[in-house]
């Protein structure tokens, strides 16, 4: 995490002098379960060491927000009551999950706020679902009294991306972003929003990232169009079962799916088989962490690249590639991590393996790409909170 010296330097210079409060939110990581988030299947997600913090204080204006991002050296001020909101796409979480916070009933006013990141942009690791949270956890405490609950502020992180950013994701990154808790991942139904912590100590393995930095970039993106075929696929067995209660994907059969195949084209239908075999490799896995059957974890997580990549088709060369050295280096487990297009791949490889797994993907990826991966080792940390 960054040094709280760091941001409250800036915050001092860019503004009045004056200190305010600092938060922080992590990015996550996922071990297993993708794209099932918003198709009420369960995900597998831990909050990381790396995030985002903002230092931020009420300047007593009835709306007007001044905003400094310290990495990009931006500044922009805007008025919450400004229907259109500020252009810059950063700026747009700030006033995005304000605007949220107020539907929450808290009276959100005026603020400074000055915030920097450690978590990479587009690297699939949610440096935006760090963003809301750590915003919202700021303005719960400084305007709303913390009356504002975790879940409320998961679900009005999520409404940010929908309703500002052009994103219509899950509930997995901002989940993982408020809830998180250091040395667990979590296990949650996104269907009943149940979820349980699971102490992750793999013993003899690592977790390691490589990003391609290849840029993922969401917004407006082929992410809606792989949201939009589920529920088409959902719709059309609805309407052969008008019995039963179909919401999403994770209400659906096998059977059912195989039913409506002909009626919604091989793309859809591609698309809903993968989140189908993923609800079941998330449980799979949980059985195989619980017996300490990390071969089988390992096994999945290579199902779920595969299924990405030819069924979902949320992949690219870089990370395919990625995904064949791991293979060649005997790395237990690999897949895409997050959203996909871009961003990195999640490794699971044992202790003894690490080195040379490394050396030789950064070796091949640079013959070939002419840049190395960069490499994350994971260390799984906890969520929003207030640091003083
Ligand atoms: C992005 C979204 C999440 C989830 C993942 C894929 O990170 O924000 O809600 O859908 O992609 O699992």
């Amino acid at each position: 995490m960054m040094d709280i010296e760091f941001v409250r330097s800036r915050f001092i210079k860019h503004f009045d002098g004056k200190t305010g409060n600092v938060y922080a939110s992590p990015g996550r990581i996922n071990l297993i379960g993708e794209h099932t988030d918003y198709n009420g299947g369960f995900v597998f997600p831990g909050a990381v060491d790396k995030g985002i913090m903002a230092e931020m204080r009420a300047n007593g204006t009835e709306d007007t927000v001044m905003a400094y991002a310290i990495d990009l050296k931006d500044r922009v001020d805007f008025h919450l009551n400004d229907p259109a909101g500020p252009r810059a796409s950063w700026a747009r979480y700030i006033y995005g999950i304000a605007k949220e916070m107020q539907k929450l009933g808290v009276p959100v006013k005026g603020f400074n706020i000055a915030f920097a990141g450690d978590v990479p942009l587009g690297a699939g690791m949610s440096s935006s679902a760090a963003m809301e949270s750590c915003f919202a956890c700021g303005l719960n405490d400084i305007f709303g009294e913390n009356k504002v609950s975790q879940w409320d502020m998961v679900l009005a992180g999520q409404a940010t991306e929908h309703n500002y950013c052009g994103v219509n994701c899950g509930i997995m990154d901002q989940f993982a972003s408020v809830f998180g808790k250091a040395g667990c991942l979590m296990r949650l139904d996104c269907r009943s929003r149940e979820f349980e912590y699971f102490p992750f100590k793999p013993d003899g393995y690592r977790l390691v990232l490589l990003d391609s930095v290849v840029k993922h970039e969401l917004a407006g993106s082929p992410y809606n169009d792989r949201r939009n075929s589920c529920e088409n696929v959902v719709k059309h067995i609805a309407a052969k079962h008008p019995e039963g209660k179909f919401e999403t994907l994770r209400d659906c059969t096998w059977e059912q799916l195989d039913e409506v195949r002909a009626e919604v084209g091989e793309e859809d239908y591609k698309r809903a088989h993968f989140v189908l075999g993923e609800k079941d490799r998330v449980l799979a896995v949980c059985d195989a962490l619980i017996a300490g059957d990390y071969e089988t974890v390992g096994q999945k997580m290579y199902e779920t690249h595969y299924g990405l990549s030819k069924e979902y088709e949320v992949s690219c060369e870089e990370l395919d590639f990625l995904n064949d050295i791991a293979k060649e280096n005997g790395v237990t487990g690999s897949r895409i991590m997050g959203g996909g297009f871009g961003g990195c791949t999640i490794n699971l490889v044992r202790a003894d393996l690490y080195d040379k797994f490394i050396a030789d993907a950064k070796q091949k990826f640079a013959a070939k790409y002419g840049h190395e991966p960069k490499v994350y080792d994971v260390v799984i940390g906890d969520g929003s909170r207030k640091l003083c």
